[in-house]
């Protein structure tokens, strides 16, 4: 089976959120599992630099009067992976898809339409390269033109995947762009591109690719109906004996508390003193007061709406009032960023807010929180609960998308069963977030029940196995036809 996947970030190249953590994991399950798979990428300088060793292997061409492109090649683990360079499009520092000031790149229908254009192009007999895929796999509205170029310039094709990681994430421009992007105006319809008089990258993916996937089964429906489709939710529903989910999987060579490099005190799942330290070791480094009584709470999200982050601040005074400690790590929204800062700044023994981005006190946080705090009003699939079960860390989720499938809600019958692994509540206001916390808190005093619960989470095995195997059915059914 030969594969290409495509996607506009990889862990450990270049990451802002759990799609770089599946395309630098999925990848590697699979060529475990004996596919010949390979990952492109654009070639931003910090996906260059953390590549390492890469040499050119070809030239493939310049559709935009951007500047040539050339394919650079490296490879990541097992995998042997391509970056696109293409100086002009990629070539500047910060964020793969917004500038300094939080703003979308201007150009950014190009530097993903490129993306798109020459995974399309390494997909036709006609490729610069000698390798073709039998499978093209693309990820999310920043790969999503490569089916529509396949479709626009007709002949032999590979089947074609499209995964959906976020359905609020479309990739709009106007309808002109069409020119820009070398694409036929007979494709701007309601069966292709076309989207409320703009263009869609991810409606384009949808329109045109054999086979749709999104990362759980609850999410997979949820996206058939309105709100949670977003406005693709009747075009879905029409290609929904098409559309499966399948839930994500998590590194655990990334993601193991025993070998992990940013911990303080190392530990086995289950080893409480270990655990303890590490609380005492983060609380120490946030200026919180190192009480192993009061619950700490954390938070690793970006911080907007969607993933509720304002009703966190909603129950803050909660919160407070029970004596519990909160470590939020995130950025994003900047009225929200302020209003952590602003209560962090009150509250200096109970609150910290580490706005930015950092790996390293993602995993302190998961080793040193008692819980973490995920009220997502949507959530596809979610990869920091998982990362919480194997880091003795209790999640406290809305019961949504991939939360409602990996988060077993305490109860009588399901702790009795040693099934229960977090809380989950719905829907998602304030006051049912607030009770759940109410729940975990008077559980929290009850060691032995608490125990059961962290002895559940750290049971749980998502590794990329069992996924990556149902990737693969999905892939040979297509090669096949
Ligand atoms: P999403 O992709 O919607 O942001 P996920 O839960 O799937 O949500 O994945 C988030 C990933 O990004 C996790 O690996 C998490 O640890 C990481 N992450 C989120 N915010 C930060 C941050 N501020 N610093 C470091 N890692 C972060
Ligand atoms: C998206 C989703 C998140 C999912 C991730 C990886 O960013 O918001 O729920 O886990 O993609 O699939």
């Amino acid at each position: 089976m030969r594969l290409l996947f495509v996607a506009s970030e990889a862990f450990p190249l270049v990451k802002t959120g759990g799609l770089a953590d599946v395309a630098g994991a999925l990848p590697q399950a699979l060529a475990r599992l004996g596919a010949d798979c390979r990952l492109l990428l654009p070639a931003y300088p910090e996906a260059l630099e953390a590549l390492g060793r890469y040499r050119a292997v070809a030239s493939v061409g310049d559709p935009y009067g951007a500047g040539q492109a050339r394919l650079l090649e490296g490879r990541l683990g097992d995998v042997k992976t391509w970056l696109i360079d293409c100086p002009p499009l990629y070539s500047r520092i910060g964020n793969p898809y917004l500038d300094a000031e939080g703003r979308d790149w201007p150009d950014n229908a190009l530097r993903f339409g490129l993306l798109g254009w020459v995974a399309a192009r390494l997909s036709q007999p006609s490729s610069p390269l000698p390798w073709r895929p039998d499978v093209l796999h693309v990820n999310d509205w920043q790969a999503g033109l490569a089916p529509a170029y396949l479709s626009a310039w007709g002949g032999p094709r590979p089947g074609t995947v499209l995964t959906i990681h976020n359905i609020a994430y479309q990739g709009l421009f106007p309808a002109e762009t069409m020119v820009a992007l070398g694409l036929p105006w007979s494709m701007y319809g309601i069966d292709g591109l076309e989207y409320w008089g703009r263009i869609s990258f991810l409606k384009a993916a949808i329109s045109y690719c054999d086979k749709l996937t999104t990362v759980s089964p609850t999410y997979a429906r949820e996206i058939q109906t309105s709100p949670h489709g977003c406005g693709l939710d009747g075009l879905l529903s029409k290609r929904a004996s098409d559309l499966t989910g399948i839930l994500n999987g998590v590194d655990y060579e990334v993601w193991n508390p025993e070998k992990d490099p940013h911990l303080a005190h190392p530990y086995r799942p289950g080893d409480a003193a270990s655990k303890a330290a590490n609380k005492a070791a983060i609380q120490a480094e946030l200026g919180l007061s190192t009480s192993a009584e009061s619950p700490l709470f954390v938070v690793v999200s970006r911080l907007n709406e969607h993933k509720g982050m304002d009703l966190v601040l909603a129950i803050l005074p909660f919160l407070l009032s029970q004596g519990a400690q909160l470590a939020v790590l995130g950025s994003g929204d900047h009225a929200l960023e302020e209003g952590f800062r602003a209560v962090a700044a009150k509250h200096p023994s109970q609150v910290a807010a580490v706005i930015g981005y950092s790996e390293r006190m993602a995993h302190r946080l998961q080793a040193g929180g008692d819980m973490l705090l995920m009220p997502s009003r949507a959530e596809p699939c979610g990869l920091t609960q998982f990362y919480a079960f194997r880091y003795g860390t209790v999640p406290i989720v809305h019961g949504t998308g991939g939360l409602a499938d990996s988060v077993v809600d305490v109860s009588y019958d399901s702790l009795q069963a040693g099934a229960a692994t977090g809380f989950s509540f719905g829907p998602p206001t304030a006051s049912a977030f607030q009770w759940a916390v109410e729940r975990a808190l008077a559980l929290f005093r009850k060691r032995a029940t608490w125990r059961r619960i962290l002895a559940a989470g750290a049971a749980q095995d998502f590794g990329w196995d069992a996924s990556a195997r149902k990737y693969l059915n999905l892939y040979s059914a297509l090669a096949d036809r």
